[in-house]
C-alpha cells in the first residue's frame, strides 16, 4: 500500500450522540487514524467530543438539529434515534456538501462509516456517490436479531411476547437466545423497537460492515453475518484494546475512587454501574444499599445525575441509603471506568451489559453480575451467563436478600472464583485478537487494504 496515498484520504465518522456508541466510534477513529487516515467527525449538538479530548488531528463538524426543550424531555432514548432519523437528513447533506467542497477530488473520501443508526446518513453518501460502511457498537448476535427482526410477522410476535412460557423458550434459530433475550427498547413500546430495527435494516445500502467485536467471542453469529449480509464483514474489536487509549467521555470522570480503591484489599470490591442511560427507582436503590452492606463487601457505585428519576442525585433518597454506603462503599457521578476495571481490587462488575462495559470488563478479566435494562444488553447477559459463563444473571424484583446473595457467591465463592479463571482466559484471547497477526487486527488490515480498490 502506498503510505503516502493513504495519508492524503480522510475517513468520515457519523456517530450516535450517547456515550456508548460515541466511545467505540471514537476509538475505532483513532485506530484509523494511526493507520495513516485523515478523520472527520460529523455530529449533533446534543453530546459532543472535542478536539480538546484526545482528539486534536481530527476535524469536527456539527449538525445543527432542531428539537424543542419538552421534545427532548419527553422523547425517551429510543424516540429520540427515530426521531433524530426523520429530521436530520437535510442538514446533513447541507454539512456533507460543504465538506466536499473543501476536498480537492471527491476520491480524497476514503469512506462515510456511519452509526448503524444513524440511517438517515444513507441517503447523502447514496446521493454524493460515496463508499459508505455501517459501524456497529453493538456485538454480531445483537446484530443478527436484528435482521430477523425486520422479518417476524409482527402481530403474531407482539402476541407471543405477551405469553410467560413463550418469553421462556428459545427463539428459533437464535439459540441460546430464548423470546426474552431478544433486544428491545425499555424506552419506548416493542412495536416501536421492532420499527426501528427494521428501518436500520430496510435501509442498509453500505459497502461492509464493521463490527466491535471478535470471533473468539461469537463465531459462529460472525460467520452467519458474513453469510446473510451481502457484503464483508470486519470484526476488529475490541476496540478499547486496539485503539490507543483516548478519553471521549461525556462527563467528567472523578478519580479520587482510584485513591479509594488504592486502600482496598485485592479482589474484594464489587463496582457498580448501569451506562450512560441506565435508571434505578428509589426502591431499588435502597434494596441495593442494604444487601450490599449485608454482604460485607466494599463496594464503588456509579450513580449517574438523573439516574434516579426522583431525585437529582443522591440528595432526596432516604438517610438509610447514606447510612448504609457510607459504611463500606464509595459514591461516584461518573468514574473512569477502564482504568476502575484494570484495579487490582475489582473483584467483579455488577453491570447493565452493554456492550462497552461487557467488553472492557472481559478485557480485565473482571467476572459479572448481569442485569440488563434495554437493548442488546439482554443479549449480552444470555451470553455472559450461559456461553462464556462469566456472569450471574440477577432476574425479577431487587430484594436486600438476593443482592447480599449474589455479590457473596461473585466475589466470595468458588463459583465466582471460577468465572474470574474462565474471563482471564477470554481477556487472553481478546488481547491475541489485537496483536498483530490476531484475528481482529488482520480484520482491520483488510478493511484499510480494502478501501484502496477502486471497487469498493
Ligand atoms: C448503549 C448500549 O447499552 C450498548 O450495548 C450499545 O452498544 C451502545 O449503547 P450504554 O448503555 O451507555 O450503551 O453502555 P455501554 O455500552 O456499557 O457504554 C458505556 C460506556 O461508558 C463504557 O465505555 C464505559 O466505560 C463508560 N462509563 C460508564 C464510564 O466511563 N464511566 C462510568 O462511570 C460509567
Amino acid at each position: 500500500m502506498d503510505e503516502k496515498q493513504v495519508k492524503k484520504r480522510r475517513i468520515v465518522l457519523v456517530p450516535v450522540p450517547a456515550q456508548g456508541h460515541v466511545t467505540p466510534i471514537m476509538q475505532l477513529g483513532k485506530a484509523l487514524h494511526s493507520k495513516g487516515f485523515s478523520i472527520t467527525v460529523i455530529q449533533t449538538q446534543y453530546t459532543r467530543v472535542s478536539s480538546s479530548q484526545d482528539f486534536s488531528d481530527f476535524q469536527f463538524l456539527t449538525v445543527p438539529v432542531t428539537l424543542t426543550d419538552s421534545d427532548l424531555q419527553s422523547l425517551g432514548a429510543l424516540l429520540f434515534l427515530m426521531k433524530l432519523n426523520q429530521i436530520c437528513e437535510a442538514s446533513f447533506k447541507h454539512c456533507f456538501a460543504q465538506l466536499l467542497q473543501e476536498q480537492v477530488s471527491r476520491d480524497d473520501i476514503a469512506c462515510v462509516i456511519y452509526d448503524e443508526y444513524m440511517y438517515f446518513s444513507a441517503a447523502a453518501f447514496k446521493e454524493f456517490q460515496l463508499p459508505s460502511v455501517i459501524f456497529s457498537t453493538t456485538n454480531a448476535t445483537a446484530f443478527v436479531c436484528r435482521s430477523v427482526f425486520a422479518k417476524v410477522n409482527v402481530d403474531k410476535f407482539l402476541i407471543d411476547m405477551k405469553d410467560p412460557e413463550v418469553q421462556n423458550s428459545l427463539f428459533p434459530g437464535l439459540d441460546p437466545l430464548r423470546y426474552k433475550d431478544l433486544p428491545s427498547s425499555a424506552f419506548g413500546t416493542l412495536e416501536d423497537s421492532i420499527k426501528l430495527y427494521s428501518e436500520a435494516v430496510n435501509t442498509r445500502t453500505a459497502s461492509a460492515v464493521i463490527i466491535n467485536s471478535a470471533s473468539c467471542l461469537e463465531s459462529s453469529s460472525l460467520e452467519r453475518l458474513q453469510r446473510e449480509l451481502q457484503v464483508p464483514v470486519y470484526p476488529i474489536g475490541p476496540l478499547h484494546l486496539a485503539a490507543s487509549s483516548a478519553s471521549s467521555s461525556l462527563l467528567e470522570e472523578d478519580r479520587t475512587c482510584i485513591e479509594w480503591l488504592n486502600k482496598q484489599k485485592p479482589r474484594t470490591v464489587i463496582y457498580i454501574s448501569l451506562g450512560s442511560l441506565g435508571l434505578m427507582e428509589t426502591k431499588d436503590m435502597l434494596e441495593m444499599a442494604r444487601g450490599l452492606s449485608n454482604s460485607n463487601q466494599p463496594f464503588l457505585w456509579v450513580i449517574r445525575p438523573g439516574s434516579n428519576p426522583a431525585s437529582e442525585w443522591t440528595e432526596s433518597l432516604p438517610d438509610e441509603f447514606g447510612r448504609l454506603v457510607s459504611e463500606r462503599g464509595y459514591i461516584v457521578k461518573w468514574a473512569p471506568q477502564m482504568e476502575v476495571l484494570r484495579h487490582p481490587a475489582v473483584g467483579g462488575f455488577w453491570s447493565h451489559c452493554g456492550w462497552n462495559s461487557t467488553l472492557e470488563s472481559i478485557g480485565e478479566g473482571v467476572p459479572m453480575i448481569c442485569r440488563p435494562i434495554t437493548g442488546d444488553q439482554k443479549v449480552n447477559a444470555r451470553y455472559l451467563e450461559s456461553v462464556w459463563r462469566i456472569g450471574i444473571r440477577l432476574e425479577g424484583e431487587l430484594e436486600k436478600e438476593t443482592v447480599e446473595s449474589v455479590v457473596k457467591r461473585l466475589i466470595v465463592d468458588e463459583e465466582g472464583s471460577d468465572m474470574r479463571k474462565r474471563a482471564i482466559d477470554l481477556k487472553e484471547k481478546l488481547e491475541d485478537s489485537v496483536r498483530s497477526g490476531g484475528s481482529s487486527c488482520r480484520s482491520l488490515d483488510d478493511f484499510v487494504n480494502s478501501l484502496q480498490t477502486k471497487n469498493f
